[in-house]
């Protein structure tokens, strides 16, 4: 089955996560930029890039190198063009997570915000393991299950609803568990409720040593 994340349009996404009803793309920026401040990484890869939410607060005298990485072409062609110029050390990957090598020098943090619902775990995880030094940071969001609450919340961008179908929520549990498997030790978690009435489970992992 081909993803539906080849055929939505980037800005039916952006605009669809910029909703006020939705509000979830300054929430993830905003993760993304505690992540840095955090563990001042030199390297940092963007799993599930999309056109590059949260690089304006990439600080370049401590990150001299960032990996975006996507499975749609055309979000890393818009990812690009907006960052090249302004962010030093871009460099980008057009990759399926679950079954494509991820071709870069692993780095010291791995950035992964609502992108584990749409894939593999075990693969995924397997390959990011790969992508980040031991030692290293993998930071993740996850959407948290709910009973009440639409998975993919109802927009006028109606090329979303695609998602649909091939969207699993994994509770923070669930991903823990996984994320061990593959070398990553949880360290932190925590909660966040959004205006929405939607939870999101924001971790971050330590990659074993060796
Ligand atoms: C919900 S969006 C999150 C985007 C971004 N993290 C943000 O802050 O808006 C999920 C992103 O993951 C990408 N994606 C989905 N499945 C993927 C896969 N198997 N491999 C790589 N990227 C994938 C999608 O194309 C999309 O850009």
């Amino acid at each position: 089955m081909r993803n539906p994340w080849l055929d939505i349009p980037l800005a039916d996404y952006e605009s669809h996560m910029s909703m006020p009803a939705i509000d979830q793309a300054d929430m993830l920026a905003a993760q993304f930029s505690d992540a840095l401040l955090r563990f001042s990484p030199e390297a940092v890869a963007v799993i599930g890039c999309a056109g590059g939410n949260g690089f304006d607060k990439i600080d370049p005298a401590v990150t001299r190198r960032v990996v975006g990485v996507d499975i749609n072409p055309g979000y890393i062609v818009a990812a690009s063009s907006r960052f090249e110029g302004s962010v030093p050390g871009l460099e980008f990957h057009v990759a399926d997570i679950q079954s494509d090598p991820l071709a870069f020098e692993p780095v010291d943090l791995v950035y992964a915000a609502l992108v584990f619902e749409y894939v593999s775990l075990p693969e995924s995880l397997g390959r990011l393991s790969g992508a980040c030094r031991p030692g290293g940071r993998l930071v993740t969001v996850l959407q948290m299950p709910s009973q009440d609450i639409h998975a993919v919340s109802p927009s006028p961008y109606r090329s979303i609803q695609a998602l649909v179908p091939c969207m699993r929520l994994v509770s923070p549990e669930e991903f823990a568990g996984r994320a061990a498997t593959a070398g990553f030790l949880l360290e932190s978690g925590k909660t966040l409720a959004l205006g929405s009435g939607k939870q999101f489970a924001v971790q971050m992992y330590r990659r074993a040593d060796g």
